[in-house]
């Protein structure tokens, strides 16, 4: 079976084409990247320190005929089965340019189509490679709690099974990746703030402790699983504030204050995904989203995951931030499931994993 699958929920047009072959015999699958092209608006993003609905849905509508011929021919043309798109959630104007995309193609190719949820596809995305063992092992996961952590989201969710989610958890204000951006934005490291922070952060060293800087970790110690990030964005932007402008400046100061907003944002994460699987009894924990391609993220929670005892699933880091190959991954694990193919889908900006 061939899947086309397209993402375009924020800044980045993907389109990628899925092989996926079944192994009757022995109930594998496995699945064979046969194109990932993803066309990335970061340049002209970061000229405004951030996204642009309208703007991005502009370019979209621009890359996405490109990145389809590209992704076709590096795919060698293959006779497609099925075709998958993000529905949701995201940019209403962004993932309305990928669905009517994907619609066209679906009634010029008589094909159906199947809607996938962003969120689902960044846990999903754990699942890529050899998806054949995984599926056999997939039943000792469950319970497992996902951390989904981009620029758009924020969730703790308990996962009892591939389509059967509850969420336990989320940001009130900004999302771990939003507070990456924005607080990058206040230091002027430039967009996508995430990897800015953690590069300067990575240059910090422990003899260079000059200010002592010590940011908040948001409700830490709060009893629920919610998150907020907006309150440290602000932490940081009165300390940069209340410095001498050479200062600020410096690389001292900045690789500190990068170096604290990352392990603000990193404690926080790592303090309620323990909760979550103490309080829930689960032995597995599985990241996704852009945040999960942090280094030092990464590193912490396979330390914890050794300390406690806990399993964990993280995605290959290229497959972390926004694709197509996830997006294509979690359409076949839906139908796998028995969701249907349609004829026609839907953008829901807001929609809900559960
Ligand atoms: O999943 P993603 O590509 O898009 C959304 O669904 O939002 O995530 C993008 C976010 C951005 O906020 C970016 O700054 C962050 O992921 N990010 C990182 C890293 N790489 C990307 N944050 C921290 N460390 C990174 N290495
Ligand atoms: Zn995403």
């Amino acid at each position: 079976m061939i899947i086309l699958a397209i993402e375009t929920s924020c800044d980045d047009t993907g389109i990628a084409l899925l092989k996926i072959k079944t192994k009757k015999a022995k109930g594998k699958s496995e699945l064979k990247i046969l194109s990932n092209v993803v066309s990335s608006q970061v340049k002209l993003h970061a000229k405004y320190g951030g996204v642009w609905p309208f703007l991005a849905q502009r370019e979209h509508k621009k890359n996405l005929p490109i990145v389809f011929e590209k992704a076709r021919k590096e795919a060698k043309n293959p006779k497609v089965d099925l075709i998958a798109a993000t529905s949701g959630p995201g940019l209403e104007p962004c993932l309305w340019s990928g669905v009517n995309f994907a619609n066209h193609l679906a009634a010029k190719l008589m094909r159906p189509i199947i809607p996938v949820n962003h969120v689902e596809a960044h846990i999903i995305a754990n699942f890529i490679g050899d998806i054949g063992s995984k599926i056999l092992n997939l039943k000792s996961l469950f319970p497992a709690v996902c951390l989904v952590v981009s620029g758009g989201h924020t969730q703790l969710i308990l996962m009892k099974d591939i389509g059967k989610y509850k969420i336990l958890g989320e940001t009130r204000d900004d999302a771990a990746g939003e507070c990456f951006d924005k607080t990058a934005r206040i230091l002027g490291l430039g967009y996508p703030g995430g990897p800015a922070i953690a590069a300067q952060a990575a240059k910090f060293k422990i003899e260079n402790l000059k200010f002592k800087i010590k940011l908040p970790r948001p409700m830490i110690h709060h009893k629920n699983y919610d998150f907020s990030f907006s309150g440290l964005k602000t932490a940081v932007f009165y300390d940069y504030k209340t410095r001498e402008p050479e200062i600020r400046k410096s690389k001292d100061y900045i690789r500190e204050m990068a170096k604290e907003i990352q392990q603000s944002i990193i404690d926080v994460l790592i303090a309620k995904t323990l909760k979550v699987a103490k309080d829930f009894k689960a032995k597995n924990i599985i990241l996704g989203g852009g945040v999960a391609a942090n280094e030092k993220l990464r590193r912490e929670f396979k330390r914890l995951s050794l300390k406690e005892k806990l399993t964990l699933l993280m995605p290959a880091k290229e497959f972390c931030t926004d694709n197509a190959v996830m997006i294509a991954a979690a359409a076949y694990f839906n139908w796998l499931k028995g969701k249907k193919g349609l004829k026609e889908i839907k953008a829901d900006a807001n929609l809900r994993i559960r």
